[in-house]
């Protein structure tokens, strides 16, 4: 195997001086070339989208999209989901480690114990039209919440960081069902601490205080699986929001906000809604040939939703363990032969056997699955990113916490290529053309 390179060097064609750049390299994936010192050359790298820029450094979250490979901590995504609760999973994303069993009980009841909402902020609610998407409510209400709990804001203080994680943590599925609730009319319904994290929140969502309501094990479990699999997703649009936003010393509940923000966009977070939104459209099986003409048609925007993935070249980990829970989830409620369901089989499968598709790598991903099965739930399309928000919150505030702890970090401040006028001298109005 060829030694691994130690610099880089940048050569000029007009024989200006090169300059020499150091390698870093990581415990695992690629090794970058440090640019940190280029901007004292005057020289600035281009990098929209950053397609090939590494903005900072992580511990926390490992992809490797040529493999299929998605590591919390180090822990295979597979194993995690198949054997933690989500709870156990937020621990070692913001720890490091799995808790041991004194462990999880204590954070555990530290979470359970930070449920409930400050009564005010219902009225942040109640300030909304009742037809608010769910993603917006919860962008103002988790925002409101440095007006609530400003007493462990110094973002710079270890403990007011764990306490203000706690706080998202344990609040965040309260605030995403009082979004869904107050879209229906129906009375807030207040956590059950003796429910887990995934039941609770499929309590608040459904219950009624008319009556009593158990939720379906196999259906929670299935939920907390939607939960441990978008927990965290390394530097992604939302979670570099959220390190940006909080790079300027922005406090927790801002940060977030700015996370919940990015990850409506149909690109990223919101594609499970444009998922369903589009098999919606698509509307019958016959009509799949033409919306799979439309989405390789260049000059047509459209765009299969639930297909590709930045970073994955081969079947997202995610997509199989979900697309698993998929079957498992449409056999205990019988919804096999549903005409939604069925059309999303039919297009996965087509879609899976198309050139296009095969060639330019565009698998299934995560959000494609995790739509059909909160569909089955019950749970509207407009919830499904306000369901991915609630389970990114883990990866937010432990990606945001990291980057707070680190001695080294600075604000973010990309530079830009600048296209536009340069210097011109100012024109009266009336001397205007
Ligand atoms: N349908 C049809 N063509 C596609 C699709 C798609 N869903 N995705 C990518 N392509 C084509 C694209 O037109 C381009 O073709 P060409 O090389 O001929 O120009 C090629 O595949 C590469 O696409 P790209 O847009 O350059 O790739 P990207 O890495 O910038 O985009 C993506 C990744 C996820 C934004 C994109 O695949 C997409 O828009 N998918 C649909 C939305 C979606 O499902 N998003 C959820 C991502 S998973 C959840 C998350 O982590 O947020």
């Amino acid at each position: 195997m060829s030694k691994k390179p130690t610099k880089a060097t940048i050569t000029f064609d007009n024989d200006a001086n090169s300059i020499e750049l150091p390698m870093l390299s990581g415990t695992a994936g690629n090794d970058v070339i440090d640019i940190r010192n280029l901007g004292k050359h005057s020289v600035f790298t281009y990098d929209p989208g950053f397609m090939s820029t590494a903005a900072c450094q992580s511990n926390i979250t490992f992809i490797d999209g040529e493999k299929g490979q998605l590591l919390y901590r180090g822990y295979p995504i597979e194993q995690l989901a198949e054997h933690c609760d989500f709870l156990e999973v937020s621990y070692l994303l913001m720890h490091g480690e799995l808790p041991n069993a004194t462990q999880k009980t204590e954070f555990t009841s530290v979470i359970n114990s930070h449920t409930m909402l400050h009564d005010q902020l219902s009225n942040i609610f109640r300030g909304f039209r009742r037809d608010a998407h769910p993603m917006a409510v919860m962008i103002g209400v988790v925002g409101s919440m440095s007006a609530f709990y400003f007493d462990a804001m110094d973002v710079y203080n270890p403990q007011h960081r764990i306490i203000s994680a706690h706080r998202l943590l344990a609040k965040i599925p309260t605030i995403a069902a009082w979004s869904y609730k107050y879209n229906l009319g129906q009375p807030f319904m207040h956590p059950k601490n003796k429910l887990n994290y995934a039941e609770n929140f499929i309590h608040m969502m459904f219950a009624t205080p008319c009556e009593e309501y158990t939720p379906n094990p196999i259906l929670a479990r299935a939920f907390e699986k939607i939960l441990i699999l978008h927990a965290d997703h390394e530097q992604n649009a939302s979670t570099s929001t959220v390190r940006l936003v909080g790079s300027s010393g922005a406090n927790p509940f801002a940060s977030i906000a700015a996370g919940i923000a990015s990850l409506w966009g149909p690109a990223h977070g919101g594609a499970n809604e444009a998922t369903l939104d589009m098999l919606e459209e698509i509307g019958d099986v016959s009509r799949i040939d033409e919306f799979i003409k439309r989405a390789k048609d260049k000059s047509d925007s459209f765009r299969l939703m639930g297909f590709g993935h930045r970073v994955y070249r081969s079947m997202d980990p995610r997509a199989a363990i979900m697309q698993k829970t998929c079957y498992e989830v449409l056999d205990e409620l019988g919804l096999h032969d549903d005409p939604m369901f069925k059309l999303a089989l039919k297009l996965e499968q087509i879609a899976l056997e198309d050139d296009y598709f095969v060639s330019k790598k565009l698998y299934p991903n995560v959000d494609f699955y995790s739509g059909i099965v909160m569909r089955a739930m019950g749970i509207p399309n407009s919830m499904f990113t306000a369901i991915f928000a609630l389970a990114r919150t883990a990866g937010w505030i432990a990606q945001w916490s990291e980057m707070n702890a680190d001695p080294e970090h600075k604000i973010g401040r990309p530079r830009q290529l600048y296209t536009g006028e340069t210097r011109r001298e100012f024109v009266p109005i009336g001397k205007r053309k």
